[in-house]
């Protein structure tokens, strides 16, 4: 398998030669790609020290099997063409086709199969937001279908790139040091603040990142009866995503049920006992696999509903762990 990274730099490449390493993917060559400022630079994999190129219009992608993409969706939709004309199979981190007919967005707790019909031979990664979610989701959708799903995020800086943890850090520094933060990657200061507004806002004032979570829910949970309504907060807290999700579903469904299921679920591990103070944080969780969840209950301001909380690794599960399962899905299938 001839392997590639295009945004090795990034934290959520830096993530993926990590995943892989760690999961012993099949990987005979990799090839690491970034822009001219991360050219040349050299990463170690499995003994081996594997040098950046810089992603140029060239046949650079010949050979090459599967192409893990995380550098932007402006650097996706330019170079797309580049690495999938030789073959390769682009797994896609960012939004660029995510919501194109003709690309599968896939989770493969939820719709694995999926990525078996990939025509373009792109297949797109989910928003981290998103993820974390419809693997929440799918055991109380498998139970009863899903109608309305209202959702707040805590998200972590590092959502926001490698550029935006050292913002953060700066910024507790210079707060430390009795010196004004200074603020660039985010629309205001984050250190001892929550901001709620992730991406740009939309005509019908959600944001962006909103609306991907109503977007691509449906499109992953193949249902278009579900409703999301979000409110995505920026939170000052280093890496993982939390969300705090109230579900409403067609027919009741207990909180038994739900503990059952959850319990059950690929990729889910419960931490649901609050008298023992056991439930789940990002400082606890960040730089594990699965999606966490807790404090589950009955949805009091609605029948039919329950309301939980869950925390998961969004560079991990949200990013490079789901690409790198998307790859696993597809080899196994084929055997
Ligand atoms: N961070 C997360 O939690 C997360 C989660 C899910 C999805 N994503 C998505 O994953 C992608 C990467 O995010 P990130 O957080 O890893 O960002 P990041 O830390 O800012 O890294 C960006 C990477 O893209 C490369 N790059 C930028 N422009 C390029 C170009 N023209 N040609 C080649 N490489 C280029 C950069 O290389 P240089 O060093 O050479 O500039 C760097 O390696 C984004 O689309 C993001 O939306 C991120």
């Amino acid at each position: 398998m001839h392997i590639a990274i295009v945004g090795a730099s990034g934290a959520v490449g830096q993530e993926l030669l990590r995943t892989l390493q760690q999961r012993d993917f099949p990987v005979d060559t990799l090839s690491l790609f970034g822009s001219s400022r991360s050219a040349g630079s050299q990463y170690s994999f499995r003994g081996n020290t594997v040098t950046v190129k810089e992603l140029r219009d060239n046949d650079d992608f010949r050979g090459v099997d599967i192409a893990f993409t995380s550098a932007g969706a402006g650097t996706s939709r330019a170079f797309a063409e580049t690495i999938t004309r030789h073959g390769a199979l682009m797994i896609d981190n960012s939004s660029a086709f995510r919501m194109d007919a003709d690309v599968p967005l896939v989770v493969p707790e939820v719709n694995g199969d999926d990525a078996l019909d990939a025509p373009r031979r792109i297949i797109g990664n989910p928003n981290c937001t998103t993820i974390q979610m419809v693997v929440a989701l799918k055991p109380i959708h498998d139970i009863s279908p899903i109608r309305r799903v209202h959702v707040a995020t805590y998200q972590a800086a590092s959502g926001a790139g490698q550029a935006a943890m050292d913002e953060l850090w700066a910024q507790y520094g210079a707060l430390s040091r009795g010196e004004q933060p200074k603020v660039e990657k985010f629309s205001a200061q984050l250190a001892g603040n929550v901001i709620p507004h992730i991406d740009v806002f939309t005509d019908n004032d959600y944001t962006k990142e909103e609306m991907k979570m109503f977007h691509e829910t449906r499109k992953i949970m193949h249902s278009d009866n579900i409703r999301v309504s979000a409110t995505c907060v920026r939170v000052p807290v280093m890496r993982a995503h939390s969300e705090a999700i109230w579900v409403e579903t067609e027919s009741p469904v207990s909180v038994q049920q739900a503990r059952e299921a959850f319990a059950a679920a690929p990729g889910i591990v419960l931490m649901d006992d609050p008298a023992a103070r056991v439930y789940p944080m990002p400082l606890d969780l960040a730089h594990h696999d699965p999606v966490y969840v807790g404090r589950l209950r009955a949805d009091l301001a609605c029948d039919n509903a329950l309301t939980f909380w869950t925390v998961s690794d969004q560079i991990r599960k949200g990013a490079a762990l789901n690409a790198v399962q998307i790859a696993e899905h597809i080899l196994q299938a084929k055997g």
